[in-house]
Protein backbone atom coordinates (compact mmCIF):
# COMPACT_ATOMS: atom_id res chain seq x y z
CA UNK A 1 0.00 0.00 0.00
CA UNK A 2 1.10 3.43 -0.69
CA UNK A 3 2.51 5.59 2.32
CA UNK A 4 0.32 8.54 2.28
CA UNK A 5 1.47 10.17 5.70
CA UNK A 6 5.48 10.18 6.53
CA UNK A 7 7.26 12.24 9.01
CA UNK A 8 10.61 12.62 10.21
CA UNK A 9 11.50 13.49 13.80
CA UNK A 10 8.78 16.03 13.44
CA UNK A 11 9.20 18.25 16.44
CA UNK A 12 7.11 21.46 17.89
CA UNK A 13 8.31 23.54 20.77
CA UNK A 14 5.51 26.44 21.59
CA UNK A 15 7.37 29.36 23.47
CA UNK A 16 4.82 31.25 25.65
CA UNK A 17 5.11 34.71 27.28
CA UNK A 18 5.20 34.49 31.25
CA UNK A 19 3.37 37.37 32.06
CA UNK A 20 5.00 39.13 34.96
CA UNK A 21 2.73 40.09 38.27
CA UNK A 22 2.46 43.84 38.43
CA UNK A 23 1.87 47.04 36.57
CA UNK A 24 5.88 47.87 37.03
CA UNK A 25 7.13 44.25 36.34
CA UNK A 26 4.38 44.34 33.27
CA UNK A 27 6.54 46.89 32.00
CA UNK A 28 9.56 45.97 32.49
CA UNK A 29 8.62 42.81 30.56
CA UNK A 30 8.53 44.83 27.48
CA UNK A 31 12.12 44.87 27.39
CA UNK A 32 12.71 42.18 29.05
CA UNK A 33 10.87 39.36 28.25
CA UNK A 34 10.87 35.74 29.76
CA UNK A 35 9.91 32.89 27.66
CA UNK A 36 8.69 29.35 28.44
CA UNK A 37 9.28 26.31 25.81
CA UNK A 38 7.09 23.59 25.93
CA UNK A 39 8.19 20.35 23.65
CA UNK A 40 4.44 20.08 22.30
CA UNK A 41 5.91 16.90 19.54
CA UNK A 42 9.07 15.59 20.36
CA UNK A 43 11.47 13.57 17.01
CA UNK A 44 8.38 11.55 15.96
CA UNK A 45 9.00 9.26 12.95
CA UNK A 46 5.99 7.94 11.36
CA UNK A 47 4.34 6.07 8.10
CA UNK A 48 1.07 5.76 7.48
CA UNK A 49 -0.46 3.74 4.73
CA UNK A 50 -3.76 4.90 2.26
CA UNK A 51 -6.88 3.46 3.33
CA UNK A 52 -6.41 3.40 7.12
CA UNK A 53 -8.04 4.74 10.31
CA UNK A 54 -5.19 5.66 12.47
CA UNK A 55 -6.32 6.17 16.20
CA UNK A 56 -4.43 8.64 17.91
CA UNK A 57 -4.61 8.37 21.68
CA UNK A 58 -2.84 10.07 24.46
CA UNK A 59 -3.57 11.93 27.79
CA UNK A 60 -4.30 15.86 27.67
CA UNK A 61 -1.65 17.97 26.47
CA UNK A 62 0.13 14.46 25.06
CA UNK A 63 0.28 16.57 21.53
CA UNK A 64 -2.14 15.09 19.47
CA UNK A 65 -3.98 18.48 18.40
CA UNK A 66 -0.12 19.61 17.61
CA UNK A 67 0.59 16.57 15.56
CA UNK A 68 -2.66 16.96 13.30
CA UNK A 69 -2.44 20.92 12.73
CA UNK A 70 1.32 20.34 11.54
CA UNK A 71 0.08 17.43 9.35
CA UNK A 72 -3.02 19.50 7.88
CA UNK A 73 -0.51 23.14 7.65
CA UNK A 74 -2.25 25.07 10.37
CA UNK A 75 1.30 24.96 12.82
CA UNK A 76 4.68 24.87 11.70
CA UNK A 77 6.74 22.77 12.54
CA UNK A 78 10.06 23.92 14.79
CA UNK A 79 12.15 21.14 13.36
CA UNK A 80 12.07 18.04 11.52
CA UNK A 81 9.47 17.17 8.35
CA UNK A 82 6.91 15.93 7.02
CA UNK A 83 4.96 15.06 3.84
CA UNK A 84 1.24 14.13 3.33
CA UNK A 85 0.08 13.13 -0.19
CA UNK A 86 3.57 14.33 -1.22
CA UNK A 87 3.12 17.78 -0.14
CA UNK A 88 4.75 19.84 2.96
CA UNK A 89 1.61 20.28 5.15
CA UNK A 90 2.93 24.38 5.98
CA UNK A 91 3.27 25.45 2.64
CA UNK A 92 -0.52 25.15 2.23
CA UNK A 93 -0.59 24.68 -1.74
CA UNK A 94 -3.96 24.82 -3.06
CA UNK A 95 -3.54 21.71 -4.56
CA UNK A 96 -2.64 19.89 -1.10
CA UNK A 97 -5.04 22.05 0.72
CA UNK A 98 -8.14 20.72 -1.61
CA UNK A 99 -7.56 17.10 -0.92
CA UNK A 100 -7.20 17.32 2.77
CA UNK A 101 -9.49 18.13 5.51
CA UNK A 102 -9.61 19.13 9.76
CA UNK A 103 -12.41 18.72 11.73
CA UNK A 104 -11.54 20.27 15.10
CA UNK A 105 -14.44 19.07 17.45
CA UNK A 106 -13.11 21.68 19.96
CA UNK A 107 -14.02 24.11 17.77
CA UNK A 108 -16.43 25.50 15.01
CA UNK A 109 -15.50 26.13 11.39
CA UNK A 110 -18.74 26.79 9.73
CA UNK A 111 -20.33 29.90 10.11
CA UNK A 112 -22.03 30.62 12.99
CA UNK A 113 -24.77 33.48 11.95
CA UNK A 114 -25.97 31.32 8.58
CA UNK A 115 -27.46 27.98 7.97
CA UNK A 116 -25.22 24.60 7.38
CA UNK A 117 -26.27 24.84 3.89
CA UNK A 118 -25.82 28.49 3.15
CA UNK A 119 -22.10 27.46 4.76
CA UNK A 120 -21.80 24.68 2.20
CA UNK A 121 -22.64 26.94 -0.47
CA UNK A 122 -19.84 28.47 0.19
CA UNK A 123 -17.10 26.24 0.91
CA UNK A 124 -18.56 25.16 -2.76
CA UNK A 125 -17.66 27.72 -4.49
CA UNK A 126 -13.95 28.60 -2.40
CA UNK A 127 -13.42 24.70 -3.54
CA UNK A 128 -14.48 25.36 -6.99
CA UNK A 129 -17.23 22.28 -6.95
CA UNK A 130 -20.31 22.23 -8.65
CA UNK A 131 -22.56 23.83 -7.00
CA UNK A 132 -25.86 21.52 -7.72
CA UNK A 133 -23.26 18.06 -7.13
CA UNK A 134 -22.31 19.89 -3.87
CA UNK A 135 -25.97 20.02 -2.77
CA UNK A 136 -26.10 16.07 -3.50
CA UNK A 137 -23.53 15.54 -1.86
CA UNK A 138 -24.75 16.81 1.45
CA UNK A 139 -28.31 15.23 1.04
CA UNK A 140 -26.49 12.32 0.73
CA UNK A 141 -24.08 12.89 4.01
CA UNK A 142 -27.07 14.43 5.90
CA UNK A 143 -29.56 11.45 5.49
CA UNK A 144 -26.67 8.64 6.59
CA UNK A 145 -25.68 11.16 9.66
CA UNK A 146 -29.76 11.12 10.21
CA UNK A 147 -29.85 15.29 10.09
CA UNK A 148 -31.38 16.18 7.32
CA UNK A 149 -34.02 18.32 9.32
CA UNK A 150 -32.00 20.91 10.77
CA UNK A 151 -29.52 21.86 7.69
CA UNK A 152 -31.50 25.01 6.92
CA UNK A 153 -31.18 26.29 10.58
CA UNK A 154 -28.40 29.11 11.67
CA UNK A 155 -26.13 27.14 13.08
CA UNK A 156 -25.78 28.77 16.51
CA UNK A 157 -29.42 27.60 16.95
CA UNK A 158 -28.28 23.86 16.93
CA UNK A 159 -27.75 21.63 19.04
CA UNK A 160 -24.00 20.32 20.17
CA UNK A 161 -24.27 16.80 18.43
CA UNK A 162 -26.96 18.61 15.72
CA UNK A 163 -23.43 21.24 14.66
CA UNK A 164 -20.95 18.46 14.64
CA UNK A 165 -22.75 16.33 12.23
CA UNK A 166 -22.67 19.80 10.08
CA UNK A 167 -19.19 20.19 10.96
CA UNK A 168 -18.49 16.80 9.20
CA UNK A 169 -20.56 17.04 6.05
CA UNK A 170 -18.69 20.42 5.64
CA UNK A 171 -14.97 18.47 6.61
CA UNK A 172 -16.50 15.99 3.82
CA UNK A 173 -17.43 18.32 1.12
CA UNK A 174 -14.68 18.30 -1.06
CA UNK A 175 -14.29 14.34 -0.45
CA UNK A 176 -10.83 14.77 0.85
CA UNK A 177 -8.14 12.01 0.59
CA UNK A 178 -6.98 12.43 3.77
CA UNK A 179 -8.71 13.34 6.80
CA UNK A 180 -7.95 14.68 10.17
CA UNK A 181 -10.37 14.25 12.48
CA UNK A 182 -10.14 15.69 16.10
CA UNK A 183 -12.10 14.55 18.70
CA UNK A 184 -15.45 14.22 16.02
CA UNK A 185 -17.24 12.68 19.14
CA UNK A 186 -16.44 15.07 22.32
CA UNK A 187 -19.59 15.79 24.57
CA UNK A 188 -21.97 13.68 22.03
CA UNK A 189 -24.12 11.42 24.01
CA UNK A 190 -23.97 7.76 23.74
CA UNK A 191 -26.59 7.83 21.16
CA UNK A 192 -24.92 10.76 18.55
CA UNK A 193 -21.88 8.83 19.16
CA UNK A 194 -22.72 5.84 17.93
CA UNK A 195 -24.32 7.73 14.85
CA UNK A 196 -21.42 9.58 13.84
CA UNK A 197 -18.82 6.44 14.43
CA UNK A 198 -21.30 3.91 11.96
CA UNK A 199 -21.31 7.02 9.75
CA UNK A 200 -17.26 6.97 9.58
CA UNK A 201 -17.44 3.17 9.46
CA UNK A 202 -19.28 3.06 6.21
CA UNK A 203 -18.29 6.63 4.78
CA UNK A 204 -14.03 4.91 5.08
CA UNK A 205 -16.05 1.71 3.42
CA UNK A 206 -17.33 3.58 0.80
CA UNK A 207 -14.73 6.25 -0.13
CA UNK A 208 -11.29 5.15 1.39
CA UNK A 209 -9.65 7.87 2.27
CA UNK A 210 -6.58 7.99 4.88
CA UNK A 211 -7.97 8.89 8.59
CA UNK A 212 -6.22 10.17 11.76
CA UNK A 213 -8.97 10.53 14.25
CA UNK A 214 -8.37 11.23 18.27
CA UNK A 215 -10.81 11.07 21.01
CA UNK A 216 -10.80 10.32 24.70
CA UNK A 217 -13.94 7.54 23.87
CA UNK A 218 -11.91 4.16 24.19
CA UNK A 219 -14.89 2.69 22.17
CA UNK A 220 -13.98 5.20 18.95
CA UNK A 221 -10.99 3.71 18.58
CA UNK A 222 -11.67 -0.14 19.46
CA UNK A 223 -14.72 0.02 16.84
CA UNK A 224 -13.00 2.16 14.07
CA UNK A 225 -9.15 2.25 14.43
CA UNK A 226 -7.16 -0.23 12.27
CA UNK A 227 -3.75 0.65 13.46
CA UNK A 228 -2.99 2.41 17.23
CA UNK A 229 -0.83 4.92 18.16
CA UNK A 230 0.23 5.66 21.88
CA UNK A 231 0.95 9.29 22.41
CA UNK A 232 3.07 10.17 25.82
CA UNK A 233 4.04 13.85 26.53
CA UNK A 234 5.08 14.35 23.09
CA UNK A 235 6.22 11.08 21.67
CA UNK A 236 4.42 8.01 19.97
CA UNK A 237 5.09 4.93 22.08
CA UNK A 238 3.22 2.67 20.56
CA UNK A 239 2.11 1.78 17.08
CA UNK A 240 0.49 -0.79 16.01
CA UNK A 241 -3.17 -2.70 16.03
CA UNK A 242 -5.80 -2.79 19.19
CA UNK A 243 -5.65 -6.22 19.83
CA UNK A 244 -2.00 -6.78 19.55
CA UNK A 245 -1.35 -3.96 22.15
CA UNK A 246 -3.56 -5.74 24.17
CA UNK A 247 -2.47 -8.75 23.86
CA UNK A 248 0.76 -7.54 25.00
CA UNK A 249 -0.09 -5.80 27.97
CA UNK A 250 -2.06 -8.82 29.00
CA UNK A 251 1.79 -11.00 28.72
CA UNK A 252 3.08 -8.13 31.16
CA UNK A 253 0.61 -7.98 32.93
CA UNK A 254 0.35 -11.91 33.94
CA UNK A 255 -3.03 -11.52 35.91
CA UNK A 256 -5.43 -13.89 36.86
CA UNK A 257 -7.94 -12.09 34.53
CA UNK A 258 -7.37 -10.61 31.08
CA UNK A 259 -7.55 -6.90 31.10
CA UNK A 260 -9.85 -5.03 27.71
CA UNK A 261 -8.56 -2.21 25.53
CA UNK A 262 -10.68 0.14 27.78
CA UNK A 263 -8.50 -1.16 30.75
CA UNK A 264 -5.23 -0.77 29.43
CA UNK A 265 -5.60 2.55 28.25
CA UNK A 266 -6.86 3.76 31.66
CA UNK A 267 -3.93 2.11 33.39
CA UNK A 268 -1.79 3.78 30.90
CA UNK A 269 -3.07 7.06 31.62
CA UNK A 270 -3.28 6.99 35.34
CA UNK A 271 0.64 6.22 34.88
CA UNK A 272 0.97 9.30 32.93
CA UNK A 273 -0.64 11.40 35.39
CA UNK A 274 1.31 10.04 38.16
CA UNK A 275 4.58 10.69 36.55
CA UNK A 276 3.60 13.60 34.93
N1 LIG B 1 -0.65 27.60 20.91
C1 LIG B 1 -0.01 27.09 21.95
N2 LIG B 1 0.84 27.83 22.71
C2 LIG B 1 1.50 27.30 23.73
N3 LIG B 1 1.43 26.01 24.13
C3 LIG B 1 0.60 25.22 23.43
C4 LIG B 1 -0.16 25.70 22.31
N4 LIG B 1 -0.89 24.67 21.81
C5 LIG B 1 -0.60 23.60 22.59
N5 LIG B 1 0.29 23.91 23.54
C6 LIG B 1 0.86 23.00 24.56
O1 LIG B 1 1.36 21.86 23.89
C7 LIG B 1 1.04 20.66 24.58
C8 LIG B 1 0.28 19.73 23.65
O2 LIG B 1 -0.99 20.28 23.37
P1 LIG B 1 -2.05 19.57 22.42
O3 LIG B 1 -3.19 20.51 22.27
O4 LIG B 1 -1.36 19.11 21.19
O5 LIG B 1 -2.47 18.30 23.31
P2 LIG B 1 -3.60 17.21 23.05
O6 LIG B 1 -2.94 15.88 23.09
O7 LIG B 1 -4.39 17.56 21.86
O8 LIG B 1 -4.51 17.36 24.38
P3 LIG B 1 -6.10 17.24 24.59
O9 LIG B 1 -6.40 15.78 24.76
O10 LIG B 1 -6.32 17.99 25.88
O11 LIG B 1 -6.79 17.87 23.43
C9 LIG B 1 0.26 21.09 25.82
O12 LIG B 1 1.13 21.11 26.90
C10 LIG B 1 -0.23 22.48 25.47
O13 LIG B 1 -0.33 23.26 26.64
MG1 LIG C 1 -6.34 18.09 21.53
Amino acid sequence: MAIVIETKDLTRVYKTYQKPEGFLNSLRGFVNRKYDSKTALNKTTLQIESGQIIGLVGANGAGKTTLLKMLSGLVTPTSGDALVLGYRPWERKNEFLRQISILLGQKNQLWWDISPMDSYALLARIYDLDPSAARKRVEYLASMLQCTHVLHTQLRRLSLGERMKMEIIGALLHEPRVLFLDEPTIGLDIVAQQTIREFLEQYVKEKGPTVILTSHYMDDIAKLAHKLLLISKGSIVYQGTVPDFVAKANTELAESEEVDFEDVIRRFLETESRVR
